[in-house]
Parts: structure tokens; C-alpha cells; sequence
């Protein structure tokens, strides 16, 4: 799609990738609106924006301020050709203290959030048969990680949606892309206590991001490593998986 001149949407857009992508779009000529439950941030990141950014706050767990959203975007701005569902949280499990809230709560914000987005945008897109919907997920949907038992699951579930929706969308113009990163250095991957092998910086990112939805990729997976690594890492046999997962796993 061309970005040049479209209105694009980003939820998760006060920090981190979204962050950094909404200042690429707008850098390449996107009029840009981002969503994100904290104000202040959200106010600083558009009007830091190398160009149009407006900032409407929301929190993407309730879809009916997510339609408010979306209706003062196209009211506002204009219709949205470009919907970035990308807001997301992560927190490790430590299976010895099970609590399936936590399980929830990254359903609700990770999984829901997105159907929440797509609840909003996609009457209006399908009503016009354009527009394009963009899906944050992430690489550890592809396999069951140690410590992921909450955020693995509702990316799993993201990934699976967004190709459900690539084969039924498509046909009545609107197309669906999936973007799967390694690890970004962003707020979300500040805490971890483990290593992150081949992170790359937010902008960095974006720009890939933006490259893969000017260049309409089905399925962006980055960095190279990660794209390489991952069809292994699918493919493997499962015994093989949790044979060399268990290695990972911290003593406690
Ligand atoms: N960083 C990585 O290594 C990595 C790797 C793969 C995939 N990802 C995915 O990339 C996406 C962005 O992550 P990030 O690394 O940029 O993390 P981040 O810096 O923590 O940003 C997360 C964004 O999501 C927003 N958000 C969280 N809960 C929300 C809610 N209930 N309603 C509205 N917005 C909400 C946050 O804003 P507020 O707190 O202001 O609401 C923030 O803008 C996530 O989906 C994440 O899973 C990240």
C-alpha cells in the first residue's frame, strides 16, 4: 500500500514500536492518529511527530471506546486506509504460582485488544472494500516458550486470526498483514532477566515495519535470524522442542 497521503491508525502507540511507528509514517507522509490508555505520553509522541499525528486516548480491553476512537479518527482526519493493532503487554508466568489472571488479562489486552480494533475499523473498511489491517504479534506465538504460558497463547491466537482473515478479507478488498519481531528494545522487554539475542532498537523496527507495508508483505518476521530461525524452530519435532527448551528453563 502507499503510505504517502493515507490516514493510518496505531493502538499501543505511546511507547515502543508504536511509538517509533507512528514517527515513520509520519516521516513518510502518513496523516497518523494513535491509541494508547496513557494520555500524557500519548499527547508527547504525536506532537514529537515529524509531521501530522493526532493523539486519542483509549484502552483497547473496551470496544466501545475504541468505536469512539475510530469514529472522531475518520470524522476528524479522514477515512483510515492503514489500522496498526499493536497494542500489547507481556509478563513472565512462574508456573510454580499458577494464576489464570494473568492468563486473562493478556488475552484481553494482546488477543481481545486486537478483535477490539478490528470491531472498530473493519465495517468501515469493508464498507469502502479498501484498507489494509496491520497485526502486531510476535515470533513467540509460533511455539510454546518457557515462561510465555500467558503472552505465548494470545499471540499464537493473533497470528492465527490474522491468516483466517488474510484468506477471508482479501477477497472483499482489505488486506491483512502479520508482523512477527524478535526482541525490540522497548519498555515490554525492559525487565527481562534473560538474554535477548539479536535485539533491535524500536526505529529499526518501525522501519521495517513500514518497509514490509509499502511492500504489502503477507508476513513480516525480523531481524534476518529470527526469519531463518523460526522456520526451524516450527518444524521441529516436539520432542527435539522441549528437549532443547528445557535448557532455557532457570533453576529456582
Ligand atoms: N518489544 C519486543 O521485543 C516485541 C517483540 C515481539 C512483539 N512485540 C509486540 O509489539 C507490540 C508493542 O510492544 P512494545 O515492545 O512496543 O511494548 P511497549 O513499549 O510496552 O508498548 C506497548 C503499547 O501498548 C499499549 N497498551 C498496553 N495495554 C493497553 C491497553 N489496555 N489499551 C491500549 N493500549 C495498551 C501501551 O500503552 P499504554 O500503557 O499507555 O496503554 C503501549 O503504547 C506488542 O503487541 C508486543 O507484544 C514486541
Amino acid at each position: 500500500m502507499r503510505i504517502r497521503g493515507s490516514v493510518a491508525w496505531i493502538t499501543g502507540g505511546s511507547s515502543g514500536i508504536g511509538a517509533a511507528l507512528a514517527h515513520e509514517l509520519c516521516r513518510r507522509g502518513a496523516r497518523v492518529a494513535i491509541t494508547a490508555r496513557r494520555a500524557e505520553r500519548l499527547a508527547d509522541v504525536a506532537a514529537s511527530a515529524p509531521g501530522e499525528a493526532h493523539a486519542l486516548p483509549g484502552d483497547v480491553r473496551e470496544p466501545a471506546a475504541l468505536e469512539e476512537v475510530v469514529a472522531a479518527v475518520e470524522a476528524n482526519v479522514g477515512p483510515i486506509d492503514l489500522a496498526v493493532l499493536n497494542a500489547g503487554i507481556w509478563t513472565q508466568v512462574d508456573v510454580r504460582k499458577w494464576d489464570s489472571a494473568i492468563i486473562r488479562e493478556h488475552i484481553e489486552t494482546n488477543f481481545m485488544g486486537m478483535v477490539h480494533g478490528l470491531d472498530a475499523v473493519l465495517p468501515r473498511m469493508l464498507a469502502r472494500r479498501s484498507g489494509t489491517i496491520v497485526g502486531v504479534a510476535s515470533v513467540a506465538g509460533y511455539r510454546g516458550y518457557t515462561r510465555a504460558e500467558a503472552y505465548g497463547p494470545s499471540k499464537a491466537a493473533e497470528i492465527n486470526l490474522l491468516e483466517s482473515l488474510r484468506v477471508d478479507l482479501g477477497p472483499l478488498g482489505v488486506d491483512v498483514q502479520l508482523v512477527n519481531p524478535g526482541f525490540v528494545r522497548t519498555p515490554l522487554t525492559e525487565a527481562n532477566d534473560f538474554p535477548m539475542p539479536f535485539m533491535i532498537e524500536a526505529p529499526d523496527a518501525a522501519r521495517r515495519i513500514a518497509d514490509a507495508i509499502e511492500k504489502g508483505k503477507a508476513e513480516a518476521v525480523f531481524p534476518l535470524p529470527y526469519r531463518v530461525g523460526m522456520k526451524l524452530v516450527r518444524v521441529a519435532p516436539v520432542r527435539l522442542y522441549t528437549a532443547v527448551s528445557r535448557r532455557f528453563v532457570k533453576a529456582g
